[in-house]
């Protein structure tokens, strides 16, 4: 086996003598590239951003900024990265750095006052410059008078992938106007041409130092065998959840797993009675794939989070931490989608619904993966996911609910709503369920429902709401939800 190494900005250079759980802003520090900051080392600020080659949705190769605080650089193992520094300089050897296209422009329009955030903004710009169907050609819906919309500028920027980056000076409006700015990749420009060649392909690593090791393997099958001989071993993903608990509680493990490049848990398939997710495709590769064929799901991606952790985040990981106050889980309880689990012995299919036993608790055994997230077809064609939360976006939910309801000449069919935040674990809110099902979809029947749905689950007082603020929540998703349908139906 090859001794671990990363490219970063051209240049291959070896992963020891760093500890296994180094994260990439770490190593990239300590090598002198500083233009990658640390803000907060976890996964808020974005001021790590940094380029990683990946799998492309629409080219070979996609360049994907993420937050590097969050990374193990052993992760990236054989992989390519480019940093701030690199941008400038990439493919232009013995020649003096001229600055990239999206640093010109920051620079020009005032887009950096102390600098602090700049080379982080200046990645994640650069990842939006890159994405192969960034649309030159503002949609229809966009104001006719200046070519834009809220969130796309005229060169079909979106400004959500700025969306994990933060600036505490400059005010975000001339960071706004740059990225509105740039416009498409020279022919000649070299990042631009790394798209059309393939992907770094992953890499097996076996990188032990002073006893702690950082394990990936080529395959499902010798994944689940090492599993097995090592029950004490954790799997990381996008490692968006690990990365928090390794820089912030200081979390130390002997012997890391990584998954995210397994083949078996990254496909999606849409087939006659089901769509099934890879556990390992991360948000917005699912996102971008899937293209809104799930409504629900479509209208979850934007508020989960920001683009940069979107980038690193599976599914796999946001079921795999059984956090009750995940986003995923309410949307996929109200699709009634069920989970591929798999050990070394072979497959089981298990509903989302009886998935979670207890608070960060559930029937997968030791050993066991999630392979995918299998969503049964046809879809119910009235679909929500309303997120409480104290921001908008890149926040966690006080209370989350994704509804999923069939109405039929103004009754209700079916009705699915998984809750998230109101337990201790995700649940189903099986008593609104019923009250629905079989009923009129009016204003008295939604009233009535919405009194039962203010009273499912246990919901409790924490510094993000109180109880009696989430089960008001409730009530008031549902009755929004009926105004939301009327309201299309009648216009
Ligand atoms: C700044 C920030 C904002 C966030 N915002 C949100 C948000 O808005 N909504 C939200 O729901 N979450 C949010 N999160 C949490 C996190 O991003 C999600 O839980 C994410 O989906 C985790 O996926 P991952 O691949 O990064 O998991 P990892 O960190 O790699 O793994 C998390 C856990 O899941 C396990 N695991 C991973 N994959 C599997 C698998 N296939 N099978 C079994 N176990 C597995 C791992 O062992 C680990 O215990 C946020 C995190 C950060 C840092
Ligand atoms: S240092 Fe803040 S997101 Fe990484
Ligand atoms: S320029 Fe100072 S934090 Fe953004």
């Amino acid at each position: 086996m090859v001794a671990p190494r990363i490219t970063i900005n051209g240049e291959e250079t070896p992963i020891s003598p760093a500890a296994p759980q180094t994260t990439v802003l770490d190593f990239l520090r300590e090598r002198g590239l500083t233009g990658t900051k640390e803000g907060c080392a976890e996964g808020e600020c974005g001021a790590c951003s940094v380029l990683v080659a990946r799998p492309g949705v629409n080219k070979p190769t996609d360049w994907v900024a993420v937050n590097a605080c969050l990374v193990p650089v052993a992760a990236l193992d054989g992989q390519e990265v480019i940093t701030s520094e690199g941008l400038a300089t990439v493919g232009e050897a013995g020649t003096a750095p001229t600055l990239h296209p999206v640093q010109e422009e920051m620079a020009v329009r005032g887009g950096s006052q102390c600098g602090y955030c700049t080379p982080g903004f200046v990645c994640s710009m650069a990842a939006e410059y890159y994405r192969p169907d960034r649309c030159a050609h503002p949609e229809p819906e966009s104001d006719p008078a200046d070519g834009t919309d809220h969130e796309h500028g005229p060169n079909g920027f979106d400004l959500h992938a700025l969306s994990g980056n933060l600036c505490r000076c400059t005010g975000y409006r001339p960071i706004r106007d740059a990225a509105f700015a740039v416009g498409e990749p020279a022919d000649e420009d070299p990042l631009a041409q790394r798209r059309e060649q393939a992907p770094p392909a992953p890499v097996a690593t076996e990188y032990v130092q002073d006893d702690s090791a950082f394990v990936r393997k080529n395959t499902l099958a010798e994944t689940l065998r090492l599993l097995r001989e090592r029950p004490d071993a954790v799997v990381v993903a996008g490692s968006t959840d690990y990365g928090v608990e390794v820089n912030i509680r200081s979390r130390r493990e002997d012997c890391v797993v990584a998954i995210d490049r397994l083949p078996e848990l990254r496909e999606l398939r849409v087939e006659s009675d089901h769509i099934e997710i890879g556990a390992a495709l991360t948000l917005t590769e699912i996102e971008r794939r899937l293209d809104g064929e799930v409504p629900l799901l479509a209208e979850l991606f934007p508020q989960f989070a920001s683009r940069l952790i979107r980038n690193g985040a599976t599914l796999g990981g946001n079921l795999g931490t059984g956090s009750p106050i995940g986003d995923s889980p309410p949307v996929l309880l109200a699709l009634e989608a069920s989970l591929v689990l798999a050990d070394a012995d072979g497959e089981r299919v298990v509903p989302l619904a009886e998935y979670f036993t207890g608070y960060r608790q559930s029937v997968r055994r030791p050993g066991e993966l999630i392979r995918a997230v299998r969503i049964p077809l046809p879809l119910s064609p009235v679909t929500a996911f309303h997120k409480i939360a104290k921001r908008r976006f890149d926040d966690i939910s006080s209370v989350a609910v994704g509804f999923a309801l069939d109405i039929e000449d103004g009754v209700v069919r079916k009705a699915r709503i998984g809750l998230g935040g109101v337990a201790a674990t995700p649940i189903r809110a099986l008593a609104t369920e019923a009250a629905l099902e079989g009923k009129p979809w009016s204003a008295e029947t939604v009233e009535a429902a919405a009194r039962l749905l203010r009273g499912e689950g246990t919901p409790m007082d924490d510094h993000r709401a109180s109880s009696l603020y989430r089960s008001a929540m409730l009530g008031q998703s549902l009755l929004k939800l009926h105004a939301q349908t009327t309201e299309a139906v009648s216009s």
